[in-house]
């Protein structure tokens, strides 16, 4: 009998990464959940199921999650305001007959935590674990395409990295290992239920070291040069990224939708060690060593960070 994986927020970059790893395997069938269906007219066009549904809007949730036993919920980007939108995913699942959630929650999640990001998670890893459904929490560190594109590339062009990340240290992971571990969690839901795994790249590294790594990956000298929080939010002030999280934000040169308070108490929470977490779960759930940064940065140093996951696919 086929395991029913339902797949919410399906047409981003890890939806897609994930889809495109899970279509051909038997014994598995998808539904891809989106609030574009338009955007995965292709994968329609192969006989997947795709159906609109939106984590602001309930009644949408319902139908789109119909018939489902796993669902994979990519959290969403609605900054200080998903936490709402997940418990309406998560209601509507258990309406939904689903048993088991596979959320994508953040390194680095713990009540005092001060990255606003992992404040969202903290609460919705609560959320599940009260739920009821069997739930895995897939704590995703900071996207190695975000430190290579977002991070470096610009330091190359200044040879500054200015960050409020002190001497703190992190564990930068590709995205094409997050989806390889997603999918291989999802495949088996059952083995990996209760489970909370870090997922982080192969080395734990300090803003320094990181520098380094992106001076010999762009032949020029890059220097990292620690600021305080107040510092780095006056400079996106200079530069117009707005505070505070809006959907309707535009995206900024580099592809992303920024807001700087995200932004620094990242930072913050970086400085602070939270971040700090070496693990082996990519290992012990792929069967093999996650990519390095190093490996990332050469691969993704020449393409826009919103056109990676295309050029990936
Ligand atoms: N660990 C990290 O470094 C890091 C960095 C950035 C983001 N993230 C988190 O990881 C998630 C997946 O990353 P990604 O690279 O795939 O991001 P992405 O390409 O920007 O995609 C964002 C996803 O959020 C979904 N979404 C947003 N609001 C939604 C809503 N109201 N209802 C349903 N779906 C909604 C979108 O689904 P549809 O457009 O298909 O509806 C889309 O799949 C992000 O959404 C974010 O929560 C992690």
């Amino acid at each position: 009998m086929s395991e029913k994986v339902v797949i919410s927020g399906a047409s981003g970059d890890l939806g897609r990464r994930v889809t495109a790893l899970l279509q051909q395997e038997p014994g598995v069938e998808l539904t891809l959940v989106t609030r574009t269906p338009e955007r995965l007219a292709q994968k329609q066009a192969k006989g997947i199921t795709v159906r609109r549904g939106d984590y602001s809007e309930p009644e949408s949730l319902d139908t789109a999650f119909a018939g489902g036993d796993v669902l994979f919920l990519i959290s969403g980007l609605n900054l200080g305001r998903r936490v709402p939108e997940h418990r309406n995913a998560i209601a509507a699942a258990k309406r939904a007959g689903i048993r088991h959630i596979v959320y994508t929650s953040v390194g680095g999640v713990q009540s005092g935590n001060p990255a606003l990001s992992a404040k969202d998670h903290y609460q919705s890893e609560l959320d599940l674990r009260e739920s009821g459904l069997a739930y895995t929490f897939l704590r995703n560190h900071l996207y190695a395409e975000i430190v290579s594109n977002i991070w470096i590339a610009p330091a190359a062009t200044t040879g500054r990295l200015e960050l409020a990340a002190g001497r703190g240290s992190l564990s930068p992971i590709g995205k094409e290992d997050i989806a390889r571990s997603a999918a291989a969690v999802l495949r088996a839901s059952e083995h990996h239920a209760g489970a909370v795994y870090d997922i982080t790249g192969p080395e734990l590294l300090t803003v320094a070291e990181i520098a380094k790594i992106g001076s010999d990956v762009y032949g020029v000298p890059i220097e990292y040069v620690p600021v305080t929080a107040e510092e780095r939010l006056a400079y996106f002030d200079s530069v117009g990224i707005p505070r505070t999280y809006d959907p309707s934000m535009a995206l900024s040169t580099d592809g992303h939708m920024w807001a700087s308070d995200e932004l620094v108490t990242a930072d913050v929470s970086q400085a602070e060690d939270f971040q700090a977490i070496l693990t082996h779960h990519v290992k012990q759930i792929t069967g093999r060593m996650p990519e390095s940064l190093r490996s990332v940065m050469e691969r993704v140093k020449s393409v826009r960070y919103d056109q990676i996951g295309a050029v990936a696919q």
